[in-house]
């Protein structure tokens, strides 16, 4: 549960608290017995300020005016698909919701949390293709740098991806893989996948780097310097290397790994669910 803030003034705590105390809960339930839909709680739109508003559009417009450049088109064809718009914080549901443009495409939904969910919660929302969402907002004190996602990292950042269908099968057979697999080792190993791609992937699209990870999207000092700075190694992605590899935080990356597409990191998600987790695919997909 994340501290109270003056930023945290659109999330009814009473509401909160349950919802958290449920994907708490989660750790010591089988996948069968999850129900993700009681860790979600409600966008109450009518509380996000001005200032909210405000700083939404200044980390949109920031990032924007470059992200042309430096993101994966098909990161930049979702943005513009599900309508996201530089004025306002988004709105998740309801009549010009980003879900009412998301679903149709893939059947992913973006869904509001209360704070940070436990891993076993997280995965049971992936495996039923549902996002869970941040949907705070930044104070303006931490405009370059924040520890914890908001609403900018999560749906600027990560939603665009969820409306392509290659990406959208790889998330949801990452998190059905996560959830049935109840080896810690196994668990850590697709943390670090996770991190590498989701967060911090990189993609080589038209010969030249693009970054498509929410942490890259989001974040103005770090995608620069992960294109362009020749400090970091940046190796080819391949799903055993990545799944070895530490990974660090607080700090820029030293080591990002690269797609060649977004089929090469589905297929090797397949085929790791079905391989070394045991997980059919049949199971996998099952919704
Ligand atoms: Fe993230």
């Amino acid at each position: 549960m994340q501290p109270a803030g003056n930023h945290h003034q659109i999330i009814d705590s009473e509401e909160a608290r349950i919802a958290q105390a449920a994907a708490d809960a989660a750790a010591n339930l089988t996948a069968e017995q999850i129900d993700a839909s009681k860790f979600y709680i409600k966008q109450r739109y009518e509380r996000y300020t001005e200032e909210n508003h405000a700083v939404w559009r200044e980390l949109y417009d920031r990032r924007w005016t470059v992200l042309e450049q430096q993101a994966s088109n098909v990161f930049l064809r979702g943005i513009r698909t599900l309508n996201m718009t530089r004025e306002r914080v988004p709105k998740l549901d309801g009549e010009g919701g980003i879900n009412t443009f998301l679903k149709p495409l893939t059947g992913w939904q973006s869904r509001p949390v209360p704070g940070y969910l436990p891993q076993k919660a997280f995965f049971a929302c992936l495996s039923r293709r549902e996002f869970p969402t941040t949907i705070t907002v930044r104070p303006r004190e931490q405009m370059d740098y924040l520890p914890e996602p908001d609403i900018f990292h999560d749906v600027f950042g990560h939603v665009p991806l969820h409306a392509d269908p290659v990406f959208a099968d790889f998330l949801q057979t990452y998190g059905r893989a996560a959830l049935l697999c109840n080896d810690e080792e196994h668990i850590k190993r697709l943390g670090r996948l996770f991190w590498f791609t989701v967060e911090f992937g990189l993609i080589r699209e038209d010969s030249r780097l693009k970054i498509y990870g929410s942490g890259l999207i989001s974040s103005h000092a770090e995608s620069d310097y992960a294109l362009n700075s020749p400090k970091p190694d940046r190796r080819p992605f391949d799903l055993e290397r990545v799944c070895e590899t530490d990974f660090e935080i607080d700090h820029f990356q030293p080591i990002y790994y690269v797609l060649e597409s977004f089929e090469q990191l589905r297929d090797a998600m397949n085929e790791y669910a079905t391989r070394v987790l045991g997980i059919s695919k049949a199971k996998t997909l099952a919704a």
